[in-house]
């Protein structure tokens, strides 16, 4: 299965960090936000990524790819274990790119690396989610994907007080952590919610699902297309749809300065070199 990952949106929600910056470069202590999700998916059994990238974020191109000066600066100053890093991440999968001509949306992100898919399924994994913990998100949704042949996403259970910021579900649970979907709403209020599982950025899509966005396609004027509305559009139709849940430790979105935050401070306290000084600091500022 090919993964596409679209990470060409504005990252608004960064400013000002993200005017020049993509936001899915930004470091997590020592390693951009975008590795994580490469890493994730690679673990997952995916060999072939598809970038859907935009002519502002040039870099992420660039870090996936070898970097042969600085690899013989570093050769020459014996930092051999910093060069095995570096080439192991531009050999972690086959990456291939595509542009997004504007930020129409992401579900206009995935039609522009459609034509590189031969009616498969595959997965997309937004460029500022993260999944950690001991479960590989991704591998789970594969097997949900294999189980029901059907659209997969992620589903993490949100504060009612936050479901107006996301899509939310109304589903049933059929397993210990798997749901059927009947609807998604966008955005909903607190009082019309039909549940609190919000939606986040990783699925499997069956070609079903992309001849839909295809269908949707182009966005009308001033507008976006999300991936949401195929989905939608799909359980209108009668199809199928499958969410797999994660605990609300496991998940963070990237694109959101608070999460970004609480990242941080969970890959510090990860981090070899650093994590005992890190906890002490932590520890420190309590009093
Ligand atoms: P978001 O839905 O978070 O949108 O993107 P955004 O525009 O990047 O972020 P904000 O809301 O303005 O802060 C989810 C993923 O889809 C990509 C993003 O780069 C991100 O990885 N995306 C989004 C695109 O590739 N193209 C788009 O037009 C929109």
């Amino acid at each position: 299965m090919k993964a596409i990952v679209p990470v060409a949106g504005l990252g608004t929600r960064f400013l000002p960090a993200t005017k020049t910056q993509p936001k899915e470069m930004l470091p997590l202590v020592d390693t951009p936000v975008i590795q994580y999700v490469v890493e994730e998916i690679v673990r997952s059994g995916i060999k072939n990524i598809i970038f859907v990238t935009t002519r502002h974020k040039k870099c992420l191109e660039d870090y996936f790819d070898s970097h042969f000066e600085l690899e013989s600066a570093l050769e020459m100053s014996g930092k051999s274990e910093t060069v095995r890093e570096l080439r192991r991440i531009v050999k972690l999968a086959h990456f291939s790119f595509v542009r997004q001509h504007a930020p129409l949306g992401n579900g206009d992100a995935i039609v522009s690396a459609a034509h590189l898919l031969h009616d498969e399924p595959v997965v997309v994994a937004f460029g500022d989610d993260i999944f950690v913990g001991r479960e590989l998100v991704t591998k789970k949704l594969i097997e949900v994907y294999r189980a029901y042949h059907a659209p997969v996403c992620v589903l993490k259970k949100v504060p009612r007080s936050k479901v107006h910021q996301y899509g939310i579900v109304r589903a049933k649970k059929i397993g210990a952590a798997t749901y059927q979907i009947f609807d998604i709403v966008e955005k909903p209020s607190a009082k019309n919610a039909p549940s609190n599982l919000a939606v986040f950025g990783r699925y499997v899509l069956t070609p079903q699902i992309i001849d839909y966005l295809r269908e949707l396609h182009p966005p009308s004027r001033n507008k976006e297309l999300g991936l949401t509305e195929a989905l939608r559009l799909n359980l209108r139709r009668g199809g199928s749809f499958y969410g797999w849940e994660v605990s609300p430790q496991a998940h963070f979105d990237c694109g959101s300065k608070i999460d970004f935050l609480k990242a941080t401070v969970y890959f510090g306290l990860k981090h070899r070199e650093l994590k005992h000084e890190f906890r002490s600091h932590l520890r420190s500022l309590e009093l």
